[in-house]
Order: structure tokens, then sequence, then C-alpha cells
């Protein structure tokens, strides 16, 4: 399975701080904000890895992580998005990468405590469709939320203002390569962007979807309040440790 860490977008959220480079290469404790999901993916035995950037400073990236020489690998691929279509759309730039296969996503601004091993694993035996991770938080109406029925999640609503549940789908995905073709049918949200939230109610419906519960702390750090709990959260835990392991499989 291959890698990819979504780092385009224009960091609208973190104005001025993106006025003149790009929200991953930000600060997030003592490393750079795409390390992190790096180390997600590599953690998961992920090494084949294509980072999407975009925006402000894009050749930094190459400039900052190369071949990507200090996570112990000898290449990493890169692709450009123009402009601000969404995570959806940037997905869609790796179907060449892709190369008919499965790919596990992470969004460049998501930070956990733990490892996504098991859940890899997990989508390894699964063969097909998609698997989502859920964490339990305070403000489901940030984040894409899940409507579940028991075990069984009936569809995901993207920034609810009243929520059904107390999860949040974080920025980890798997999917098989009928991604691209979903992709291709989605129109724009209300923001203007193709939303990933919109390609995992198709795999819902389709009825190939599974989900696993993160354990450990996550977060995103994509906005001013997030960015800095991100941080602390990193000075007093550390993140990425091997040892702290997503729930079983559920579907
Ligand atoms: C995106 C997704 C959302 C998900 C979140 C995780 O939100 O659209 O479903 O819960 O990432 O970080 P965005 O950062 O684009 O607001």
């Amino acid at each position: 399975m291959k890698g990819v860490v979504l780092a385009g977008g224009l960091g609208s959220r973190l104005h001025p701080l993106t006025k003149v480079t790009n929200k991953h290469l930000l600060p997030v404790y003592n490393r750079p904000m795409i390390h992190y999901p790096i180390r997600t993916l590599i953690n998961a035995g992920i090494d084949d890895i294509m980072i999407v950037t975009g925006g402000n400073s894009a050749g930094d990236f190459l400039k900052l992580l190369g071949n990507g020489k200090d996570f112990g690998l000898k290449h990493l691929d890169y692709t450009y998005q123009e402009g601000e279509g969404g995570i959806a759309d940037a997905l869609s730039l790796v179907e060449h990468f892709a190369d008919d296969g499965p790919v596990c996503v992470v969004l460049g601004d998501n930070i956990i405590e733990g490892n996504i091993h098991r859940a890899a694993e997990d989508y390894r035996r699964q063969g097909r469709g998609a698997k989502i991770l859920l964490k339990k938080v305070h403000d489901p109406q940030r984040f894409g939320v899940p409507e579940l029925e028991g075990e069984k999640v009936l569809r995901i609503e993207e920034k609810p203002e009243f929520p059904k549940s107390d999860f949040a789908v974080i920025g980890v995905y798997f999917y098989d390569s009928s991604v691209f073709d979903v992709i291709r049918t989605l129109e724009p949200s209300q923001r203007g962007e193709l939303e990933i939230t919109d390609v995992n109610n198709h795999y819902i419906r389709e009825g190939t979807m599974t989900w696993n519960e993160l354990e450990g702390w996550w977060t995103d750090a994509g906005t001013f309040e997030s960015l800095l709990r991100a941080t602390n959260l990193v000075a007093e835990t550390g993140a990425n440790n091997e040892s702290v392991e997503v729930k079983g499989n559920e579907s």
C-alpha cells in the first residue's frame, strides 16, 4: 500500500502565519508539522510516499525533506496542487502514483499520539472499499461527524451544526483504486471544495466502509487553538508512539 500526505491549501485560518509560508512547514514543538504525518505512514509500514503540496513555499518541501533521508527513506515523490480545490481535489492528483493499488491518505496537519499499524493491517485484509478512523472529541462540529447505529456508520456530515455523535472522522483514510472514479463524480461543496466527506459517504452507501477507533490523542493543527494544542501535546507526551495502538476492527 502506498502513502499520501496532503500538504497543499492556503492555510487561511492561520493568517498571517501562512502569508509567506505553507502551513505544513510551521513548527509543532520541535519539528515542522509535516514530519508527523510522514512518521504516521512510516510507522504503519508504508514507505512509498507522495507529498501533495501547493500554495506558498511549495519548493521548500524539497529543501526540507529531500528524498526522505531523515526518515530512513531512499525516495519521496512530490506533486503540486494549484489553488484550493479541497482534500478530494488534492487526492485526485495522486492517481498515477497509486497505479491501481490501495492508498493510505494522511492530512498534513493531523498529528497522533499513537500509531495506525493495526488499522493498516485490517485494511490490507479487507482488500477493497475504504476505512476511516474515529476519535471522540468535545467539539465535533469542527469536523466530519459520523452518524452511528450501533457499530454501523450510517453517514458522515461535514461540520454539522448539530452533530449526531461526539466522534470526529480524523484525517487518516484508506481507499482502494476506485477512489479516483468516485472523486470524478463529486460536485464542489458550499465552501467551493471537493469534500473528502462526500468520498466517504459514497463508500458508506456502497457498503464497503469500515472504521476503527483511534487510541491516544489526536489533533489537527490548522487553527491557532489547535496549533497551540498540538505543540503542547507533543511537548508533554511526544507523538507517533508505536506502543499506542488503534482499537480492533469495527464495521
Ligand atoms: C477536514 C475534513 C474533515 C475532517 C478534518 C480532520 O476538515 O473535511 O472531515 O474531520 O479534516 O482534520 P478541514 O481541515 O478541511 O476543515
